[in-house]
């Protein structure tokens, strides 16, 4: 995990979210102290638990994408679960839990295809020598079994003596992609087994057990015999070996311990299981889930399939808009453990301008983007950014303010046109300007019940 000091954090997060200055401080500081907890003694570390954090503001100001690229800097495991999802009907008393399984399995994938990376050249090397094996059997036994199979292609090769230079040959044949489109037998695993995922989802997995990696490893391993070309053999087998060197008992304590110090999980929509509960409905009670995500907060040990997870450091960052509700409708000891509140504010017109063209991905550059890709260059004045700005907040408080979000929703209508004539457009070079964007949008914008269903 890279260090970054709180002021690199604030400047990293400066590139993708615009305001939200101390929002962004808030977060930079708790991660740092994750930091500064990890270069302490052993026995003291223990003692410090992670300072949660409460974001509160409106829908659409950035909250998720806060927590989102922060993770992504420091690539920690993050994971965004919505609290409401647990008051559902059908929900189970354990199933909070199921955040740690959910940030655990996504951990071990991460590291999974990531380590195969790693190992991709050597895999590569390897399914080379068995494309080569397959294409030129060094045994007689082989030689056998490939007779049987009366393919034309590899009879003709195995009467040629299976000397190593034969064998270079081959190679450079192969290397250079000649042999792609021959066709030879290979050994497959067939994935389908249907027997086993009939468990799945039935809760076994609460248990910590991996009934499924287990049943998979008590039945005989399916393989196909197929007729594959050699250009799709090559990455079938460099998938497999790749697979095969990866240290999975590695990647999984490695994804524990990564979860355990560095995971960060967003609990979105807090402040929908705040508050007194409705009297009557199936739903689950809210406090019923809070006292739930207590002791997963507060630290606790969670089974899962690849082994225990002790949340203890886990970083919580919870958001809502808390229109309804207060943070202080919170069970007492929920609060306690979020004791950083963050207030983010809802976003005018200045920066809604800034939001179209700063960030790395902002929505101008993506749509100049895109569009080049069919020929066509589109090219914004600063008058009409100003104008969808101000647009945008019209309509946010015309109809419902959803922040940012709307600036998806016009440019989309903005362009409409250009994006679906670009491929055969005459002009090449486009120049959207004010009275473009008023010509295109204000008739909408006019008629509020219009934009209601447009916007
Ligand atoms: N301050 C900001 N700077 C740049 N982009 C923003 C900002 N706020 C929101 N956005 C953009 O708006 C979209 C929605 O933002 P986000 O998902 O963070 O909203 P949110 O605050 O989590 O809302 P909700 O309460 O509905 O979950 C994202 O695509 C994001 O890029
Ligand atoms: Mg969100």
């Amino acid at each position: 995990m890279k260090d970054l000091k709180p002021v690199e954090i604030v400047t990293e997060l400066d590139k993708y979210i615009i305001g939200q200055k101390d929002a962004k401080k808030s977060v930079a500081i708790a991660l740092r102290n994750r930091w500064r907890r990890r270069q302490l003694d052993k026995d003291l570390q223990e003692e410090i638990a992670p300072k949660n954090i409460i974001l509160i503001g409106p829908t659409g100001v950035g909250k998720t994408e806060i927590a989102r690229r922060l993770a992504n800097l420091t690539d920690s495991p993050f994971y965004k679960v919505e609290a409401s999802k647990f008051t559902e009907v059908g929900y189970v008393g354990r199933d909070v839990e199921s955040m740690i399984r959910d940030i655990v399995e996504l951990t071990v994938n991460r590291l999974k295809a990531r380590q195969q990376d790693e190992v991709q050249e050597k895999a590569a090397k390897i399914a080379e020598e068995r494309i080569l094996d397959l294409l030129l059997p060094p045994q007689k036994s082989k030689e056998v079994k490939h007779d049987s199979e009366n393919d034309q292609d590899t009879q003709t090769l195995e009467e040629a003596e299976p000397v190593p230079s034969t064998r270079e040959k081959l190679r450079k044949m192969l290397n250079s992609g000649k042999l792609d489109l021959r066709q030879i037998d290979l050994e497959v695993a067939d994935k389908s087994s249907p027997m086993v995922e009939i468990f799945s989802n039935t809760g076994i997995e609460e248990m910590g057990i991996d009934i499924k990696g287990m049943l998979g490893n008590m039945m005989p391993k399916n393989t196909k015999q197929r007729k594959v070309k050699v250009k799709e053999a090559i990455k079938l087998l460099t998938q497999e070996e790749a697979s095969h060197l990866v240290d999975m008992e590695k990647v999984k304590s490695d994804a524990i311990n990564m979860v355990e110090q560095s995971g960060i999980i967003f609990i979105d929509e807090i402040d929908k299981i705040a508050g007194k509960d409705s009297s009557h409905g199936p739903e689950v009670s809210k406090e019923g889930v809070q006292r739930d995500l207590l002791p997963i907060v507060e630290g606790s040990s969670v089974p899962t399939k690849y082994g225990i997870v002790k949340t203890d450091h886990i970083l919580f960052i919870a958001s809502g808009a808390f229109h309804v509700s207060k943070p202080s409708d919170l069970v007492p000891e929920l609060q306690g453990r979020f004791p950083i509140r963050e207030e983010l504010h809802s976003l005018g017109a200045h920066e809604f301008t800034r939001i179209l063209t700063e960030p790395k991905n902002a929505l101008v550059l993506q749509y100049i983007a895109l569009l080049r890709t069919d020929g066509v260059d589109i090219e914004f004045t600063d008058d009409a950014v100003e104008k969808i700005a101000d647009i945008a907040v019209e309509v946010n408080s015309t109809t419902e303010n959803i922040g940012a979000r709307r600036l998806h929703t016009l440019m989309e209508k903005l362009l409409e046109e250009i994006l679906f004539k670009a491929p055969d457009i005459e002009e090449k070079h486009i120049v959207i300007d004010a009275a473009f964007v008023e010509k295109q949008l204000m008739n909408i914008v006019k008629n509020e019940d219009l934009s209601r269903y447009i916007l």
